[in-house]
């Protein structure tokens, strides 16, 4: 049977870059689950990822369920893994600290699932002290924390922040599913 790889996208410059991973998992007849943060459906939208998975995209924790079931609880329960990408400094506070106030961060606390985190922000929110206190809290939690690459960063400084190459992270899901790329 097909694994269920559920993508929550959260609202950094990175986002639109997730296209790419989704088209690459979708070949390799994963089924994908993408979720997303009202904020990142400002960078890319939902249509997009509807139309590569063949899926309804879930932003609103309020939208009349499909199925009978609760649907953060139904998802969660069919996830093989949850990989949240890119992880924004806000959604990281929320995930660190068990804030469940959208459909993202609830559907986060009701998985059970290996959980990819891969954070992307710009240099200074990524050394901000809370900020490195909270990846530590969530590594601490035995999540898989991938570290940001360096480069040239969207506003256009040079640094550490870069979401990893969509290779990377593909790559990561993969082993951590023990399944193999096409
Ligand atoms: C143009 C723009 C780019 C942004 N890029 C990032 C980013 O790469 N990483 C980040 O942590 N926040 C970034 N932010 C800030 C987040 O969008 C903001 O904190 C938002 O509340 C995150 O919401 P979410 O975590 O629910 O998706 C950006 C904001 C703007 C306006």
């Amino acid at each position: 049977m097909a694994k269920t790889v559920g993508i929550g996208i959260t609202g950094g410059i990175a986002a639109y870059k997730m296209a790419d991973l989704v088209s690459k998992l979708t070949k390799d007849n994963l089924d994908v689950v993408v979720a997303m943060t009202e904020a990142a459906t400002k960078f890319i939208a939902p249509l997009t990822f509807r139309t590569l998975t063949g899926r309804e995209v879930i932003t609103d924790l309020w939208a009349e369920p499909q199925e009978y079931k609760v649907k953060h609880v139904g998802i969660a329960e069919q996830l093989d893994i949850l990989v949240i990408a890119p992880a924004t400094a806000n959604f990281i506070a929320k995930m660190a600290h068990g804030l469940a106030d959208d459909f993202l961060s609830t559907l986060l606390v009701a998985n059970t699932a290996p959980l990819l985190v891969v954070p992307s922000m710009n240099t200074n929110m990524l050394e901000n002290p809370i900020v490195k206190s909270n990846i530590r809290i969530l590594e601490d939690c035995g999540y898989h924390v991938m570290d940001p690459a360096s480069g040239l960063l969207a506003v256009g400084t040079i640094g550490k922040g870069r979401l990893p190459d969509i290779e990377e992270i593909y790559k990561e899901i993969h082993q951590i599913l023990n399944t193999t790329p096409n």
